[in-house]
């Protein structure tokens, strides 16, 4: 399973990058916002950092705008996947980009009905969003599982992307239901390298061999 980061903040994106364990980044409106920066410029940064796929979403909402829209984002980099909102003016500029040759996510989705239609449409990948099905009291990762074995069984090439992830468990929870991509905030990927054995292993192996060492000097 790729992770990717859900942010648009550069800074956190080029540390986090440096660890080498991320394959792409994702981003939406609401993301790039709080960065402060404009979309275009954001997006073009963040494509220089990251080689792999970098999704940054439309904000038209009739498919001639969407797809003016994503048009234009794709071509800021070679590396640059255009999201569109899973409702049907997002499904017809999905079709039209794809046939073109766009690789499309295909975003807010919280269905296995409407992960098909996203398929159908040619997208890149789909973006089920589990924390928000979670906070509904609906259970978002058996719609991950849903969407895996929907895709499998039908033999769709669409990537399946576990989005709006809470906590590291929902990272582990998401490969262990086949996801293709995961996609995090920071927080998310630094909970995931931590544990406190790890850190009390460590403490005692250098504190054993610097001891030895005092030891040896005596
Ligand atoms: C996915 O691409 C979205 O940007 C994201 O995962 C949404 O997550 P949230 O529900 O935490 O806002």
């Amino acid at each position: 399973m790729d992770l990717y980061l859900d942010t648009a903040e550069v800074s956190e994106i080029r540390e986090l990058a440096a660890w080498g364990v991320l394959s792409g980044v994702t981003t939406n409106p609401s993301l790039v916002a709080k960065s402060g920066r404009s979309q275009a410029e954001v997006i073009q940064e963040i494509t220089s950092i990251v080689p792999g796929p970098i999704s940054a979403e439309v904000l038209s909402t009739e498919p001639q705008g969407m797809i003016a829209e994503g048009r234009k984002l794709a071509k800021i980099a070679d590396n640059v996947v255009v999201k569109v909102p899973l409702i049907p003016s997002g499904l017809e500029a999905c079709s039209v980009l794809a046939s073109e040759g766009v690789n499309v996510n295909v975003t807010l989705c919280f269905s296995a009905n409407q992960a098909i239609l996203a398929a159908q449409a040619g997208a890149w990948c789909v973006s089920p969003f589990i924390g928000r099905l979670d906070d509904i009291n609906e259970d978002g990762m058996q719609t991950v599982r849903d969407i895996v074995e929907v895709y499998r069984v039908q033999g769709y090439a669409t990537r399946v992307l576990a989005a709006s992830i809470r906590h590291s468990n929902h990272v582990t929870q998401a490969a262990l239901a086949g996801a293709d991509i995961a996609t995090m905030p920071a927080k998310v990927l630094r909970m995931m390298v931590k544990h406190p054995l790890t850190e009390q292993g460590l403490e005692k192996f250098l504190a054993d061999y610097r001891k030895s060492q005092e030891e040896a000097e005596a």
